[in-house]
């Protein structure tokens, strides 16, 4: 074929003969040059071999067939080997989650099988034209600016009940107080922390953030307060903590309720005294930090079982900034799901689309256990999902909300389960991580990747 030098050339991946033929002959009348492959393995190995405009890659293959893991992981090596390859990934049907997984994770699209021809040539055709449009630099610009309006916080807030908060911010942002946050998971504690940083004198350096709940035993001390080489067997090389990075400005201690009460009388040493040693060191190093705390737990009644350090909180909370939950502010729900529908139409490139009157009133009424973690999830997958430029209540995935007590084992899937028996503990432990944890027989870590990704 002598005009092949200038067709576009897409790969194909797929494990399934009779899909790579269906899709081969979809695209042979559209001036592609089309090569497909049966594995991860082949793609990559095509991939060495020459440029493509554009890749459709299955998500699922052999080793295991529905968890999209192998996809995922395919997707994330391609992304290693060129960043700027168009990649549209292929799911079955009702596998939106992983699909939108997916596009988390910087494919470019999705296509549901079975596939609409029309729809899949429309999804090529502007991937193909996009990728051949856009030359590598004024995509980096592009997202470079992306990432700087990011890095911003939007804090909206113009209801009833955020007026004391945003009152609170303003008055006491710019002072020095440590700060502490409390109000249920996605409230907003972490926007909120960084809004009293932006306000503040310290502004100019980033703020420093640990999760604290996160960090696995044993991490703790260096994660915060660093260490010298060879304090211990791993400590290969000098390393800073967190405090010492925020000196001069601000350290963030996200989840703090789930720091073990040793490690609470090292923090409470530093906090009082000022001053700390890296793990390994005689040397003490003064340090200006100014304290912004958070948790989802009620620190008194820790404190009141003996879980939290009584002094450690007084250090802390100074002030404390209660956010509530997204349920009692419902007027900011409409303002709220505009503001993420135009970051994921721009992000995802889609029409900018508006809600109908159905999905307002959904909204609306949704509890939102989740708070606004869970409405940004929601307009995110609506984004993704939606076929026109009105977003409609089935987009928003939210009746299927099966994991609510009345629900029966047998008709919920196994993350449906994970996540009710993760709700359930978390309940019965006043969410305390380290006893759930323990509980379900996880990792601190791990369960609160659970927490996460189930947005509880
Ligand atoms: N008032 C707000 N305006 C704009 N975006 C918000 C607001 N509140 C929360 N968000 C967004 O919702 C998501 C969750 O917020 P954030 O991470 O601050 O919650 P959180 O209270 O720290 O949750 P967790 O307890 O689970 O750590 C983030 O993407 C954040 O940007
Ligand atoms: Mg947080």
């Amino acid at each position: 074929m002598p005009a092949s030098q200038n067709l576009s050339r897409v790969l194909i991946a797929d494990d399934q003969p009779d899909v790579r033929e269906a899709l081969r002959l979809l695209l042979k009348g559209e001036s592609y040059a089309i090569q497909t492959v049966d594995s991860p393995a082949a793609v990559l190995a095509a991939l060495q071999d020459r440029d493509f405009d554009a890749i459709l890659i299955d998500l699922n293959y052999t080793r295991d067939t529905t968890s999209g893991a192998e996809g995922i992981d395919l997707l994330s090596r391609i992304q290693a080997v060129d960043s700027r390859l168009p990649v549209i990934v292929m799911t079955a049907w009702g596998n939106v989650e992983i699909a939108v997984e997916a596009m988390r994770r910087g494919a470019r699209d999705f296509i549901q099988k079975p596939w609409e021809n029309e729809r899949l040539l429309s999804i090529l055709r502007n991937q193909v034209d996009l990728s051949r449009a856009l030359q590598n630099a004024d995509r980096l610009e592009a997202e470079n600016r992306l990432l700087r309006v990011r890095g911003r916080p939007t804090l909206i807030a113009e209801s009833k009940a955020m007026e004391p908060v945003l009152d609170l911010i303003s008055r006491v942002g710019p002072s020095e107080a440590n700060i502490l946050i409390t109000g249920e998971h996605g409230t907003g504690k972490e926007v909120v922390a960084q809004t009293l940083h932006a306000f503040s004198a310290r502004a100019s350096k980033p703020m420093v953030t640990v999760n604290t709940g996160g960090l696995p035993e044993g991490t703790f001390e260096s994660e915060l307060f660093g260490h010298v080489k060879g304090a211990f067997t791993d400590a290969r090389t000098d390393r800073i903590g967190r405090f010492e990075l925020a000196d001069g400005s601000t350290l963030f201690l996200d989840e703090i309720a789930n720091v073990p009460l040793k490690q609470q009388a090292k923090l409470l040493r530093v906090l009082e005294a000022g001053e700390m040693e890296r793990v390994g060191s005689s040397k003490t190093r003064k340090i200006d930090v100014r304290v912004l705390s958070a948790t989802n737990a009620d620190l008194n009644v820790e404190v009141s079982q003996g879980r939290f350090r009584a002094d450690l909180l007084f250090r802390l909370n100074t002030i404390e900034l209660h956010i509530p939950p997204l349920r009692e502010r419902k007027e900011d729900i409409p303002l709220l799901a505009t503001h993420f529908l135009r970051g994921y139409a721009t992000r995802y490139r889609k029409p900018l689309a508006h809600f109908d009157a159905a999905a307002l009133k959904l909204m609306s009424e949704h509890l939102w256990p989740g708070n606004v973690r869970e409405l940004d999830h929601a307009i995110e997958r609506a984004v993704l999902v939606g076929r026109d430029d009105v977003l409609h209540a089935s987009d928003l995935g939210l009746a299927g909300n099966r994991s609510g007590p009345d629900a029966s084992i047998e008709e919920m899937s196994l993350e449906e389960v994970d996540c009710l028996l993760i709700r359930k503990t978390m309940a019965r432990h006043a969410d305390n991580i380290s006893q759930a944890a323990e509980a379900l027989g996880l990792s601190r870590s791990a369960l609160y990747r659970r927490i996460r990704k189930y947005g509880l």
